[in-house]
């Protein structure tokens, strides 16, 4: 038996056993003639002592050990003189009899301690001595319970876990595909799934009625701490339901793993803010909603009085900081530079204190008088204390979006942006379409396979634009956490949506033929929604990129650094595969 105990298991209660342990060797510290070795493993640290005067030469063996062996001690568990109280088995130490080196290391790159010394490049090139951290694989151990309550909740509402093909055709529609070439058809590609949407479907026309897959999801797309080119979702499909229903559904599973894993109970249903809200009043379509400080549209109150940035702006909105009217002219500085950042493009910004006496002081005090400052005040809702940060400009949307951000930063800077503190909500009412400048055309927001509202069908001849879909996304702190809708299952006008989107029904039909014919075959209504699984487990975990609850996760560029990949193909593959390279001309 290499082991009769894990490193993390041994309490006061174990005084006087004989364990034998397997790990490996965190520090070893000598002090007179004791040696102290910290051995760890994955549920644990435990310390070993190796006591001169008990046996010399074993303690001579001790002091070679050097960081990372793997080592296995045999000895008895004693009381310690000085305890530990920041470790679980810090009442306790081994006094080891007998010592066996099973492996020895080289010096590791960096310290395998819960604060390492390794630079992000050269822990990922190390990834499996980094996940020997603490808390790292805290993280997959959260990541694993979370998959496990997953599984136990849609079990329970009788869902099938059906796994669908990794090897796929690619479709136009949403990001760029991963595609893999086929040898045994020669010129041909695969696509790696970007989602398993159509097949889900298909399963809702075999009369699965209820699906479920944790599955990998690829996408070639630019990459941002939310987004890997690799992820997964909890994907769920359901037939003869409503929107009502799958809401109802998926967050009573919000609820659930919130409970089970961060032992938060959610009484209350989830607010749900039509999409047109969510842009008017929080410039995104994931409010973080942990903090209102919602926007106010100014135009009325500040046109026309000769300040000509805001007489010619189409929006001018403002947020009120409560009680930040003390910040100083250098961090009302910091803000302005902030919004005027190149990644958000802000001209400038405007602001307004409401002194203790009520008084508004304003940056552009020149063009306003004092009375119209007041109306200002009453339209922010503004008390003594608080400051006012006003942004405007030419575009609505793209005006919107600079002061989501100035809000974001104002409400992390208020420490409002508590990271253990939850804020969940539904977007609904989605528009259907979007349009795309790169490609002159309208674009499916969700999916071209996402239901129209009813009501909204009859706009599909005449306004398209302002067709609303029966589209949903839950959003937690700002992180869209899923998304789904209700699906068309009527071949008619699956092959509409195809038209509007641009498709001609020949290439609609080489494209998604399998889908619409087999909506000829009785198709029941169905919907459903994905979960992005990283993202949840990142959320409950407090970290600010999804690769640290991912084992292999892929750098910003793309590249597995410790395997080298994406990696040339040798010339024999190239041509097994009929595949040439052309070089880009110099
Ligand atoms: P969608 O594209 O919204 O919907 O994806 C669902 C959820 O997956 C997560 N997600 C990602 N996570 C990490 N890295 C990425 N690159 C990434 N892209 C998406 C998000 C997102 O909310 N088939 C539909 C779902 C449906 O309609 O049922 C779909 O894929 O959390």
């Amino acid at each position: 038996m290499y082991r009769t105990n894990t490193c993390g298991e041994l309490r006061l209660t174990d005084a006087g056993k004989k364990v034998t342990l397997a790990g490996w060797v965190q520090r070893v510290r000598k002090m007179g003639g004791m040696t102290f070795v910290d051995l760890r493993d994955r549920y644990g640290l435990t310390q070993i002592v190796f006591n001169i005067e008990n046996d010399a030469s074993l303690t001579e063996e001790a002091n070679h050990l050097g960081r990372e062996y793997v080592i296995q001690v045999t000895g008895t568990v004693a009381e310690r003189t000085s305890k530990n109280p920041h470790l679980p088995t810090g009442d306790i130490e081994i006094i080891a009899e007998a010592l066996k080196v099973l492996n020895p290391s080289e010096v590791p790159p960096f310290t395998i301690e819960d604060e390492s010394d390794g630079g992000d490049d050269l822990r990922m090139r190390y990834r499996y001595l980094d996940l020997r951290r603490n808390p790292v694989r805290r993280n997959l151990e959260l990541r694993h319970r979370m998959t496990m309550e997953v599984r136990r909740y849609l079990d329970g509402k009788g869902f099938l876990e059906i796994e669908t093909p990794m090897l796929v055709g690619s479709t136009p529609e949403g990001a760029r595909d991963f595609v893999v070439p086929s040898r045994m058809n020669p010129g041909q590609f695969y696509a790696l799934p970007q989602s398993p949407q159509t097949l889900k479907q298909l399963l809702m026309v075999s009369g699965i009625d209820r699906y479920f897959q944790i599955v990998k999801c690829f996408r070639d797309e630019d990459l941002r701490a939310d987004r890997q080119p690799e992820f997964t979702q909890i994907d769920c499909e359901m037939s003869y339901v409503e929107q009502d229903d799958i809401i109802s559904l998926f967050e009573g599973m919000a609820k659930h793993l919130f409970k089970e894993l961060r032992g938060v109970e959610l009484t209350e249903p989830f607010i749900r803010m039509p999409w047109a809200d969510a842009m008017k009043y929080y410039g995104s379509d994931k409010p973080d909603m942990r903090f209102d400080m919602r926007f106010v549209e100014l135009m009325d109150v500040l046109k026309g009085h000769g300040f000509s940035v805001f007489d010619n702006a189409e929006y001018i909105g403002g947020i009120c900081a409560k009680g930040a009217a003390s910040y100083t002219r250098k961090q009302i500085d910091e803000l302005t530079d902030f919004v005027k950042r190149p990644q958000i493009g802000a001209k400038g910004m405007v602001y307004a204190r409401v002194e203790a006496d009520g008084h508004v002081k304003s940056s552009v005090d020149k063009f306003y008088t004092q009375e119209v400052l007041q109306d200002l005040k009453k339209a922010m809702n503004a008390e003594p204390g608080d400051l006012i940060l006003i942004l405007s400009g030419e575009d609505t949307m793209r005006t919107r979006k600079q002061l989501c951000e100035l809000r974001l930063e104002m409400g992390r800077r208020l420490g409002l942006r508590d990271k253990n503190k939850f804020a969940c909500l539904w977007v609904v009412d989605f528009p259907m379409f979007e349009w795309s400048e790169e490609e002159q055309r309208l674009m499916a927001m969700h999916h071209p396979f996402t239901h129209p509202k009813d009501e909204d069908i009859a706009l599909l001849d005449t306004d398209p634009a302002a067709v609303r879909a029966d589209a949903y996304d839950m959003v937690v702190n700002g992180v869209e956490v899923g998304g789904g809708s209700i699906r068309i299952h009527d071949s008619a006008l699956q092959a509409k949506m195809f038209e509007i989107l641009g498709f001609t029904p020949e290439k609609a039909q080489e494209q998604f033929g399998f889908l619409m014919n087999a909506f000829k075959f009785g198709a029941p209504p169905h919907g459903g929604l994905a979960y992005g699984l990283d993202r949840w487990v990142s959320l409950f975990a407090g970290l600010d990129s999804i690769r640290d609850c991912i084992a292999f996760p892929k750098n910003n560029s793309g590249r597995d650094v410790m395997l080298d990949a994406p990696a040339a193909l040798d010339q024999k593959q190239l041509d097994e595969l009929q595949l040439e390279i052309v070089k880009p001309a110099e």
